[in-house]
């Protein structure tokens, strides 16, 4: 089946997978002009009934009743990892765009061949995350095109806790392949990365062998266990195409928490990121290295705040939307998951193999966000 195009009006929308980040989708989605959220489809469809009936969606049912529904222009796919690729498959087959959340799918060969089918059926295809199209991301984005940071040559990423069984009541398919660390939150971390510093070439990272079962924590499995398929705590260096180098800590197995270590450091100053999870944080920026400067002296960052209207995940689905009507591409394109997904199968490769990996994956630059950049504008009469 085909959808036929529209030149204008809101983008009907159809969200497959009503489990618990569709919530906050929902929340975003419904309140954002420029779409109009028409059906919500899971597997099982009466948690597809209570998510509209809690957001006032018209029409719910199993995925295939999304995919039959002629007003459902783009599928925002919210499954689990290990379904994202054939959910995504089956919408494009059906006619629509897809906003996959990420990864785009747990593995090189049906992620790569997705694109191919989008591109084969010109339909628009985005991958989350969405943060990155957040203030705070893009606030970051533009210091350093100011060039107040001087030339970019290095960052260090850290994002370790004590894992997702923390508050997840379905925890299993984060640590399973598609999960752990390096899925389950890499693609915020090495999203960030690939925007800042392009491609990556080469890839190396070690991990140490993970606990072989966990324990479900809250909700009404509590005291369930289950098995780890993955690795739990990784180390992983990257090398860019420019040169430039990064080292990356994701760990699901520290009894600490750091959630917002990412420090770039350019030839001139040395920029804190915020948080990889907040759309809209501060920005922090050093103080340039003088010949007064001691070995010892703390570091003194000055706070920029960042620009832009605030927004939540859902944003990435909207710039998608607009791009359709505007014959445009999605900035959180399929291309830069592919790339990656790239790399994180290539932290597992590296991983298991002992080995450094080289990356043949590569993509576009994407633009910064223009400062007046509204979700909430309808623009699309
Ligand atoms: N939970 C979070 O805090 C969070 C945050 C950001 C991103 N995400 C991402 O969102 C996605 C969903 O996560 P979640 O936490 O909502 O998971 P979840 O397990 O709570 O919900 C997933 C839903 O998808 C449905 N589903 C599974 N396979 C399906 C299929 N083949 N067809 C139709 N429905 C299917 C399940 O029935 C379930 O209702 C994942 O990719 C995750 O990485 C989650």
């Amino acid at each position: 089946m085909t959808t036929a195009p529209l030149s204008h009006g809101p983008v009907g929308i159809g969200v497959i997978g009503a489990g618990m980040i569709s919530d906050t989708y929902l929340d975003n989605l419904t309140r954002f002009p420029d779409v109009r959220v028409v059906h919500v489809g899971d597997l099982d469809p009466e948690r597809a009934r209570q998510r509209a009936e809690q957001h006032g969606v018209p029409r719910f049912g199993t995925p295939d009743d999304v995919l039959a529904e002629p007003e459902v222009e783009l599928v925002v796919n919210l499954t689990i990892p290990a379904a994202h690729a054939a959910v995504s498959s089956a919408a494009l087959t059906a006619g629509k765009h897809v906003w996959s959340e990420k990864p785009i799918g747990i593995e090189r060969e049906s992620a790569k061949a997705l694109i191919e089918q989008a591109d084969a059926a010109g339909l628009l295809l985005g991958v989350a995350p969405d943060t990155v199209l957040g203030p705070a991301f893009q606030t970051a984005r533009r210091v350093i095109e100011s060039g107040a940071i001087g030339d970019l040559m290095a960052a260090q990423t850290v994002l370790q806790y004590a894992g997702p069984d923390l508050f997840h009541p379905s925890p299993e398919f984060l640590f399973a392949p598609g999960g752990g660390p390096v899925f389950d939150v890499g693609p915020y971390i090495l999203t960030e990365l690939v925007l800042l510093f392009g491609p990556v070439v080469r890839v190396s990272a070690v991990a140490p062998p993970a606990r072989p079962q966990r324990t479900i924590l809250v909700g009404d499995r509590a005291g369930e266990t289950f098995p780890v398929g993955v690795p739990t705590h990784v180390s992983a260096l990257l090398e860019f195409a420019s040169g430039a180098v990064s080292q990356t800590l994701l760990s699901f197995e520290t009894p600490v928490s750091r959630q917002g270590i990412f420090e770039v450091h350019g030839t001139t100053a040395s920029l804190q990121l915020g948080d990889h999870n907040l759309f809209t944080d501060n920005v922090l920026i050093s103080q340039a290295v003088t010949a007064s400067s001691k070995l010892r002296d703390q570091p003194v960052w000055d706070e920029i705040a960042p620009q832009g209207v605030d927004v939540g995940r859902g944003v990435g689905a909207l710039d998608m939307a607009r791009a359709i009507r505007a014959g445009g591409q999605p900035l959180a394109s399929g291309r830069l998951a592919y790339h990656v997904l790239d790399i994180m199968a290539s932290i597992d490769d590296a991983i298991r193999e002992h080995r450094t990996v080289e990356l043949t994956s590569a993509t576009d630059p994407v633009p910064v966000l223009p400062e007046d950049f509204d979700p909430y504008a309808s623009t699309l009469g």
